[in-house]
């Protein structure tokens, strides 16, 4: 098929069919038709609300764009590499429909702040349903979180046994980065709530346009002040993209974790057969390919982050054509950030299970409750650091001998320090010390107790829209 003539006569030969296929969107923008549909079906009720068409015109268009709509769900609209873009094919089909009144739709606009438009209205509803899918994540980790507050798992850091936890506690730790994450996403919104629509192609328009009345047709919070910075802004999605490397940074250091938790070494998590995978070679294997390919996704959605900051860097104003290369970013980020908030959801809400026994034998093996033994002196008087040091020489006494803490008698802790007494056996069972660790925000269970009904609060007061 030859190219339409959709630029002006200043054309006089077709573009070469290679170049054609070059600078085509078409085969991704196609994503954003519907909300194309809705920002041109708003101009054309600003151009009639302001004179520029007839009321006649003006319903003629909006009839159109709807049939588009009708046609584009019924399967029927598939337009072809010929259409250039989104923008061009409805255009063009606007007018097949309607006949010549579909000419007068781009009145007053132009493709730049078309396309602006388009992408903050997709946008904004993927990221209401991005936020709506956090909200699931988070309470699906509260169900789990409410069912193991009294089971103790070991705690890390430099990924060495520290001190016990509540498993509840630990899981709540991924409750609140989500929480941050659902903030985050509605403060990004403020800044995509913006309408670049009336600001032309650079300069504005001669025509008596409303562009508050157009962006308060589509919802949108206010209009960009300058028409420059309104047809070349990316800010609002690079925000996004910052946003959505956060999800998956805090969905790959869980995965991670799951990852370890289910490795022979670790056994602290059992995987169910509905999500996870075998070998094609070793019978004995069961993978856990959810939590991997969530890490590994990660990748692309730091890199699409990284390639919209590197399109942006030292682009003049106002509109290049640059700026087409933002739509696949955008778009394969909203689906593998959706894709892997799904799948983890799934994965947690039936496709793991606590190895409870192996988790209360796991937190009895370690010395992760010499830091109590510290306590115990210091709270009898005796300096911290003088505590440390001599627990410290009692932990490699007892790891020559083979012997945890709780192995040693208490003539042997007697003359360590006088201030032991029987109930040292009580202060360092791993259950008191986590029971023990009762500041706010701690991992006490009478903590943990309050943290949950905080944390249900919060999801239910906060609804999803703005
Ligand atoms: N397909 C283009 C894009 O995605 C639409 C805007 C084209 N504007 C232009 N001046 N060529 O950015």
């Amino acid at each position: 098929m030859t190219q339409q003539q959709t630029w002006s006569q200043r054309f006089e030969l077709a573009l070469h069919p290679a170049i054609a296929r070059f600078n085509a969107s078409i085969s991704f923008d196609i994503e954003l038709i519907e909300y194309d549909l809705t920002g041109s079906v708003a101009h054309a009720q600003m151009l009639t609300k302001c004179g520029i068409i007839s009321p006649e015109e003006g319903e003629q268009l909006v009839a159109g764009l709807e049939q588009i709509r009708q046609e584009y769900r019924q399967g029927k609209f598939n337009p072809g590499m010929e259409a250039e873009d989104v923008h061009f094919a409805v255009e063009h089909r606007l007018v097949e429909i309607i006949g010549d009144v579909g000419k007068k739709l781009h009145t007053g606009r132009s493709r730049n702040d078309q396309v602006g438009t388009d992408t903050r209205l997709y946008l904004r509803d993927q990221i209401q349903q991005i936020r709506q899918q956090l909200r699931e994540f988070q309470s699906v980790l509260l169900d789990i979180a409410d069912n193991h507050v009294e089971t103790l798992i070991p705690g890390y850091t430099h990924l060495q046994r520290a001190q016990p936890l509540s498993l509840a506690h630990h899981l709540l730790a991924y409750f609140q980065m989500a929480q941050r994450d659902w903030e985050r996403l509605g403060d990004v919104w403020k800044r995509v709530n913006i309408s670049p629509l009336g600001c032309g192609a650079l300069a504005g328009t001669t025509f008596p346009i409303d562009r508050h009345y157009t962006a308060q047709l589509l919802d949108f919070d206010s209009v960009y002040a300058n028409s420059l910075d309104g047809v070349s802004d990316r800010d609002f999605a690079i925000e996004f993209l910052c946003a959505a490397s956060l999800i998956m940074v805090h969905l790959s250091r869980l995965s991670e974790e799951i990852i370890l938790w289910a490795s022979e070494e670790f056994g602290f998590v059992t995987l169910k057969d509905s999500c996870a995978t075998g070998s094609s070679i070793m019978p004995q294997k069961k993978n856990p390919d959810v939590p991997e390919l969530v890490r590994g996704k990660t990748g692309r959605v730091f890199g699409h982050l990284q390639a919209l900051l590197v399109i942006m860097k030292g682009l003049p104003l106002a509109y290049n054509k640059d700026l087409q290369e933002d739509k696949e970013a955008l778009f394969d980020s909203v689906k593998t950030v959706k894709a892997c908030l799904e799948a983890m959801t799934i994965l947690l809400r039936e496709g793991l299970e606590f190895r409870t026994q192996r988790l209360a034998q796991a937190v009895c093996e370690d010395f992760s409750n010499a830091t109590d033994v510290a306590d115990y002196l210091a709270a009898r008087g005796v300096p911290f650091r003088e505590a440390y040091n001599l627990v410290g020489k009692v932990v490699k006494t007892s790891i020559a001998a083979g012997k945890l803490l709780k192995d040693l008698t208490l003539e042997e802790w007697k003359q360590l320090h006088p201030a032991f007494a029987a109930d040292i056996y009580e202060a360092i069972s791993p259950r008191q010390v986590v029971a023990a660790r009762n500041s706010y925000g701690g991992t006490g269970f009478e903590q943990v107790r309050i943290a949950l009904s905080h944390a249900r609060t919060q999801i239910e007061i906060n609804s999803p829209t703005k």
